[in-house]
């Protein structure tokens, strides 16, 4: 039976081990501290944990919740209390974390990346990949993640969360699988995870220029479902910020609401930063001169710069329908551009099926892919949405060819009529 006194025992040596260890292997990154820990000694400016980390006696009751702390180390020989600093060393480490792992510390270590990096040389149940999966998942879930920004922000936490969403890989809905992407595209995807794995070893050959993405494209081709359903596929929390809405009525906010954002992406790192609307720097650029706006994009432009998925374990992705409108000094940010054009015949006939997937139905989807020349992803469930409905209005659950050829003809009509309403208006 582990005594109250033993088991804040333990986590003070638990908390110690892991910062005497992050301090020790340069390869481990903050990401790899489990979230109190981490939070503790978050460096704001730096977005990061600097090393080395000292740790004292407020620390430890910070993070481990505990008192007694300095009787309690007292009465473990392996630790030092320092009586001027209040910092708490380990005078002889191996025997610490002998002791340690002599406490049924099994599972503790299995959900600690730091230690496991550690232990996994002396215990083949114990893998540091498998612990940072189980960390990361923790610094994701929706009510660690509010609650770190609380803890993070305080009273600030409320107003920051009008400029953007902040939603943990399970809250996001869209999900990769429901998308119909080309070749390339996945491809650009799986760089990207793959650079989001081997930060480390990017950072140590010195390779900085990546991940800053730019998805481009006309509305309805699948940028914004992307970004989105990439949080859920590299299980990352999703920072989604709308340009319109940091760029305020306040211009005189603007520039300290940019900062704010990119300075909380660099906190819940690592996490995927989405810019919305980016066309919106370009808009506001030609609209007028005013100074205040020209501040805004300049900063927006710096932070863009100032932020690295190898420092920092941010991916930045960007998405515009309007990329004739960005000028050279907004494109040079990026470092990859990743296209989302109207589909194909092809990929036509593979969404169509996609988006049919669950719905009985007898189709020659190749017939409908011709006739759906021009439309984009979001026309086509559009047209799907419809033949469902007026299916339903017959009490039908099964779909005809007719069904969806009807479908696509209204959906013809109304775009028609649509254009024209627009030339009567211009
Ligand atoms: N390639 C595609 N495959 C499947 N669905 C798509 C595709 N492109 C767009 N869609 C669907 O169209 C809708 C609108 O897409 P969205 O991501 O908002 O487009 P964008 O941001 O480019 O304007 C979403 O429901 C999305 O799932
Ligand atoms: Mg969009």
């Amino acid at each position: 039976m582990p005594q109250p006194e033993r088991s804040a025992a333990f986590e003070i040596v638990e908390a110690l081990l892991t910062v005497e260890i992050y301090n020790r292997i340069q390869k481990l990154t903050e990401a790899d501290l489990p979230p109190d820990i981490r939070d503790r000694f978050l460096d704001g400016e730096l977005g990061g944990v600097r090393r080395p980390i000292l740790i004292g006696v407020e620390d430890i009751r910070t993070i481990c919740q505990v008192d007694n702390i300095e009787s309690i180390v007292a009465d473990l020989p392996f630790l030092r209390l320092d009586e001027g600093t209040s910092l708490i060393t380990f005078t002889e480490f191996d025997p610490g974390a002998t002791w340690f792992a002599g406490q049924d510390a099994l599972e503790a270590i299995q959900s600690n990346p730091v230690l496991a990096h550690y232990f996994s040389k002396f215990d083949p149940d114990v893998s540091y990949p498998e612990a940072r999966v189980v960390n990361q998942s923790i610094l994701a879930r929706q009510k660690g993640l509010h609650a770190r920004i609380e803890k993070l922000y305080g009273e600030e936490a409320e107003s920051l969360l009008k400029l953007v969403s902040i939603k943990t890989p399970e809250e996001v809905r869209n999900s990769l699988e429901d998308l119909v992407l080309t070749s390339d595209q996945s491809e650009e995807i799986a760089k990207a995870g793959k650079a989001l794995e081997h930060r480390q070893y990017l950072k140590s050959i010195g390779l900085h220029e990546i991940g800053k993405i730019l998805f481009v494209g006309p509305p309805g081709t699948g940028k914004t479902t992307s970004a989105r359903a990439l949080s859920r596929w590299f299980m990352l929390p999703l920072v989604e910020v709308r340009l319109s809405m940091i760029i305020s009525a306040f211009l005189g906010e603007t520039a300290k609401n940019i900062d704010s954002v990119f300075m909380l992406a660099k906190k819940l790192n690592p996490c995927i930063l989405f810019i919305d609307e980016f066309d919106f720097v370009a808009k506001s650029r030609a609209s007028d001169d005013h100074g205040a706006i020209k501040r805004a994009v300049n900063t927006l432009l710096k932070a863009i710069d100032d932020i690295s998925l190898v420092e920092d374990g941010v991916l930045l992705i960007a998405a515009t329908n309007y990329p004739q409108l960005l000028d050279h000094a907004a494109w040079r940010r990026f470092d990859k551009v990743m296209s989302f054009s109207v589909p194909d015949d092809d990929m036509r006939c593979r969404i169509l099926t996609k988006v049919l997937e669950k719905i009985d139905a007898e189709l020659d989807v190749a017939e409908l892919a011709k006739k759906t020349e021009g439309f984009t992803g979001s026309d086509l469930r559009l047209v799907v949405r419809e033949a469902v409905l007026n299916a339903l209005l017959q009490d039908r659950k099964r779909l005809t060819q007719a069904d969806l050829l009807r479908a696509v003809a209204q959906f013809d009509k109304r775009n028609a009529e649509h254009r024209q309403g627009n030339n009567v208006q211009a």
